[in-house]
């Protein structure tokens, strides 16, 4: 097992679109704003979101890397973006070049985007994964040493249905889940700064907090956190970037 790093978080979900790519780029700004080297793992190969988030599709570097063949060792410079630094399947391929993979190459392609990256010295490597229990998420348990899972909740009691699946998977790996996060469930009225529960609760006993999983924090709905620039640096003393900031700090501590 490989780790490029001194710890390795995972941001993981049972169903897509719950905020994952967000909140991975949000915590690792909010870890490097503390004073650790960070980097990023887009580990989403069938849709990889982290470039298009810090406005980069494909870089001047990835045109250097368009010789990167699956299978031809060749060493991968991160990109540089906010103090972070990024890889992505997403730097190294056309920008509307489809991600047709075959599951049998899910595995070299991974292990070449861990271990060809010139990470460096790294504290944190957030790790944000494809939606489910799939091919990526399984190779990734055998293939790095991950010090923790965070888990990401939307408002759905499906959402939590489909995270528990998510559970049992890194239970199997011996994978410790550090916890959830609650991503727009609540809406902040601009207006009145009233908290509203726009989707209604999701029934204790049907959520992932019924089997001991601990809450991180629940982030709010805000168009703020869908803007172009990632909210922990456009507003971080907003609601939702408050939010990420504290969910950032219990990851930090319970990874020490
Ligand atoms: N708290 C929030 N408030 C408003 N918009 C949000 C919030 N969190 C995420 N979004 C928006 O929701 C959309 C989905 O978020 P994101 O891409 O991070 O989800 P994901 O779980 O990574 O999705 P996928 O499973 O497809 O990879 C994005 O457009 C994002 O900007
Ligand atoms: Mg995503």
């Amino acid at each position: 097992m490989t780790s490029p790093a001194r710890r390795v978080l995972a941001v993981a979900s049972g169903k897509g679109g719950v905020g994952k790519s967000t909140l991975t780029l949000n915590l690792a700004l909010a870890l490097a704003k503390e004073g650790a080297q960070v980097g990023v793992l887009d580990a989403d190969l069938y849709g990889p979101d982290i470039p298009l988030m810090v406005g980069l599709a494909r870089t001047e570097r990835a045109r250097e890397l368009s010789l990167w063949r699956l299978g031809r060792p060749i060493s991968l410079p991160p990109v540089e973006v906010h103090g972070l630094r990024l890889m992505s399947i997403g730097f190294l391929l056309g920008e509307d070049q489809a991600v047709a993979l075959p599951s049998m190459s899910v595995e070299p392609i991974l292990r070449q985007l861990v271990t060809e990256t010139e990470w460096g010295e790294l504290d944190y490597l957030v790790v944000d994964l494809p939606p489910g229990t799939g091919d990526v998420q399984q190779q990734l348990v055998r293939m790095l040493r991950l010090d923790g899972a965070v888990v990401v909740v939307g408002p759905q009691d499906v959402s939590h249905l489909d995270a528990k699946r998510l559970l049992e998977l890194f239970s199997d790996g011996g994978i410790r889940v550090l916890g959830g996060v609650e991503n727009m469930a609540a809406l902040v009225c601009p207006h009145c700064g009233e908290s509203i529960s726009v989707f209604g609760e999701v029934p204790e006993a049907r959520s992932i907090w019924s089997l001991g999983v601990r809450r991180l924090g629940s982030i709010p709905l805000d168009p703020a956190v869908a803007g172009n620039r990632p909210v922990l640096l456009a507003a971080p003393e907003s609601a939702p970037g408050l939010a990420i900031t504290g969910v950032a700090q219990a990851i930090a501590e319970a990874l020490e």
